[in-house]
């Protein structure tokens, strides 16, 4: 069976498609994907209804692309599937529309897919895929959750960040540091020039007992940290002139402080997730879990198996879109959008909300 699957809930436009045969694990042929990062960067943030636009004009070019990619036709599509929920309301009823569209017009099924779903099952497109059960740790700009995932659709909530996402801690804390939107890739690369002890900033919820996350404190901390460096009034002075007063070393052990007290989170809550559970496997998916400290401090974790999406389809993008609906018709876990001519998006939609069958 030959999946399209169409990602559009916030940034990046991803089209794929990917083929499941039997039991085998589903395959790749061919995914094309337009990252807006750049127009948003003026902005430093994303600007959903120039998102939404943007969708529109790259969404048909790049099913063109992945099509003729993958030596196929359109005629040759047998399910589309298309990110419902969590994102931009606007960005996800473009991807929304075309999957209808494009259903209705080829005569073949809809599946609605949960864009956390397809971070989370992104591993299996990775010449290392994990087996079930496994703990996954889901870091996003826009989530940070631990989950136990025992198969496919059997997602139970082990905790969660009660204020900001780690990417937003990144971002956040790139941007207090002048750094170009989106942060964390930015910030990754100066805190390798750093001192990762340079300066002792607030790990929270670090022992609280529970799994879940809090980063919110952490950009103000930061700010506290630059103003502090360079000697200014706390309240008179506005952040982006505080760190433009920094030496490059005090930036880059700033940077490198931030990581490493994000990290130390991470890997400490995951490594807590496992031990709750019993379980021995961890998959890490979304944005930050392309970073390399976190990587690196992982991967040293002694009796745990790590598995990670490819390092360029950590960020948002079309094929693991198309490889949860793939994994969902593999597993027998999947029914077609009812109404082949209207449909929803999920702008909140919790995971743990989502049953096996949906
Ligand atoms: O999964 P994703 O592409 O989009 C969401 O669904 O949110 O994640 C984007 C987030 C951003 O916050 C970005 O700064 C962060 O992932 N990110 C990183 C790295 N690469 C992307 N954070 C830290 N280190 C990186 N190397
Ligand atoms: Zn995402």
């Amino acid at each position: 069976m030959l999946i399209l699957g169409i990602e559009s809930s916030c940034d990046e436009t991803g089209v794929a498609l990917v083929e499941t045969t039997g039991d085998a694990v589903p395959v790749l042929r061919s995914h094309a994907l337009f990252s807006q990062i750049a127009m948003h960067q003026a902005y430093g943030g994303v600007v959903p209804e120039l998102a939404s636009r943007d969708h529109i004009r790259r969404v048909l070019p790049l099913t063109d692309e992945a099509l003729s990619n993958a030596g196929c036709q359109l005629s040759d599509v047998d399910l589309v599937a298309f990110t419902q929920g969590p994102g931009l309301a606007g960005a996800l009823l473009v991807g929304a529309g075309v999957a209808v569209a494009l259903g209705a017009a080829l005569h073949k099924p809809v599946l609605a897919v949960h864009h956390l779903e397809g971070h989370l099952l992104s591993p299996f497109l990775s010449a290392d895929p994990p087996e079930f059960p496994f703990v996954a740790l889901l870091v996003s700009g826009g989530h940070t959750q631990l989950m136990r995932v025992d198969a496919v659709g059997q997602y139970e909530l082990l905790g969660e960040t009660i204020d900001d996402a780690a990417g937003e801690a990144f971002d956040k804390s790139a941007k207090l540091l002048g750094l170009p939107y989106p942060g964390g890739p930015h910030l990754s690369k100066l805190a390798e020039q750093g001192n990762p002890q340079a300066y002792a900033l607030p790990r929270p919820l670090l022992n609280s007992g529970d799994l879940d996350f809090s980063f919110a404190g952490l950009k103000t901390a930061v700010l506290t940290q630059v103003k502090r460096l360079v000697g200014a009034d706390l309240s008179g002075l506005l952040a982006a002139h505080a760190a433009d007063a920094l030496s490059d070393q005090e930036r880059a052990d700033v940077a490198a402080s931030t990581q490493a007290a994000i990290v130390e989170v991470l890997l400490k809550k995951s490594l807590k997730a496992l031990s709750h559970t019993g379980l021995k496997r961890l998959v890490v998916a979304g944005g930050v879990g392309a970073n390399r400290s976190l990587r690196e401090q992982l991967n040293a974790a002694r009796g745990v198996r790590v598995h990670y999406p490819e390092l360029h389809l950590c960020t948002d993008n079309g094929a693991m879109i198309a490889m949860a609906a793939a994994m969902r018709v593999r597993a027998g876990v999947w029914q077609p959008g009812a109404a082949l001519h209207s449909f929803q998006v999920r702008p909140r939609w919790p995971l743990d909300e989502l049953v096996a069958a949906t």
